[in-house]
């Protein structure tokens, strides 16, 4: 059989980010050796120090220069010396936007021996993920500012929800949910009660697509209750389905009931195109350059790419050296309480695949 290779461009990004990538890496190079599998690691350098340097955020032609590859590898956005928004929005959400990425997809998964902030939840009760849409609502960047600074002043930020962008996410989802082959049970997550014109559209949108999907159970809840929910009863949960800002806020939530953020992965995904993963939790700049990060969200994120390139057994060794690892060796989760440093716990990890 012939190698298959595949092009990543690697982003280690700002803080934390390059320490983590650099352990997703050896993973994914770990794994590519045992089921014949060849990467080849293409670095970007864009990010923080690069703008300090350059003035440059994303360089114009970032588009072409991403052609030709297979996914991206993102480890972090975030400089404390860059005011916040700029980077954010100049790379992490122009990548998303640009590249069409609308879904986010965050698996919320407790696993074995890890600690949950939930009393008396186990991982049985903590399996869902979260179908996040990554391209419109309040993060579109509609509105504006009149008379800044002055007692006038008027701010809108408006959310922007097309059907086009509401159905493809909703559709994903009950597609999602069906391949998942779990629960089958796809929950809409909204504010229907107040946002009666955004939520409106999600809400019709939704049980319209659900009747191609007899297969999936429906079910609806508002914001609000759904962080009730997901503290009290997470086991209700299958895959959930929602709005940019709603799934941001609902996926912190979600990654600390699943151990914290030294865990949670995310995938910024065009299903037509160059998709992007990250691990969720930010460059956590205090720590930098100390060794003492958490990489298991990044090299949860390889496991995730590796699914999205349909390798399974290859995600399926990571996943299960993940579990071993965290559940065996060690201490915790969080940055400097794991008992290895950064790169010991990518050699355990490796060792274990
Ligand atoms: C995330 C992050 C980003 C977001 C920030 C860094 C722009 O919080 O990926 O969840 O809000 O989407
Ligand atoms: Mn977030």
């Amino acid at each position: 059989m012939t190698k298959k290779t595949y092009k990543i461009a690697v982003l280690p990004g700002d803080g934390t980010g390059p320490e983590v990538i650099n352990e997703g890496v050896k993973v994914l190079k770990a794994v590519g050796e045992k089921e014949n599998i060849d990467f080849s690691f293409t670095y970007f350098n864009w990010g923080g120090d690069n703008y300090l340097q350059t003035g440059e955020i994303l360089p114009d032609n970032f588009k072409e220069q991403l052609q030709g590859f297979d996914a991206i590898y993102l480890g972090a956005i975030g400089h404390p010396d860059v005011k916040p928004g700029i980077l954010e929005k100049g790379i992490l959400l122009r990548l998303r936007f640009e590249l069409d990425q609308y879904i986010n997809l965050r698996p919320v998964k407790l696993y074995p021996n890890v600690d949950c902030p939930l009393k008396d939840k186990k991982p049985e009760d903590i399996d869902f993920v979260v179908v996040r849409e990554n391209t419109e609502g309040l993060y579109a960047g509609a509105g504006g500012v009149l008379k800044k600074g002055t007692p006038d002043e008027v701010a809108i930020q408006e959310s922007i929800n097309t059907r086009k962008g509401v159905e493809r996410c909703i559709r994903y989802a009950f597609e999602y949910t069906r391949k998942r082959n779990k629960k089958k049970k796809l929950t809409l997550c909204g504010k229907t009660n107040v946002l009666t014109y955004a939520f409106d559209l999600w809400e019709r949108t939704y049980y319209e697509v659900a009747k191609e999907y007899p297969d999936i159970q429906t079910d609806y809840v508002h914001v609000d209750a759904c962080c009730m929910w997901m503290v009290k009863n997470p086991e209700w949960f299958d895959v959930i389905v929602t709005d940019n800002m709603f799934g941001d806020i609902i996926t912190d939530l979600g990654a600390m009931i699943q151990g914290g953020m030294g865990i949670a992965a995310g995938g910024n995904i065009n299903p037509h195109g160059l998709s992007m993963f990250e691990p969720i939790g930010g460059s956590a700049p205090k720590y930098t350059g100390l060794g003492v990060i958490n990489p298991i969200a990044c090299i949860l994120a390889g496991e995730m790419l590796l699914r999205f390139l349909n390798e399974d057994s290859a995600a399926k060794r990571i996943e299960d050296a993940v579990i071993k690892v965290v559940s065996t060796k060690l201490k915790s989760l969080s940055a400097g309480k794991m008992g290895y440093s950064t790169s010991e716990v990518g050699d355990l990890i490796v060792e274990n695949l």
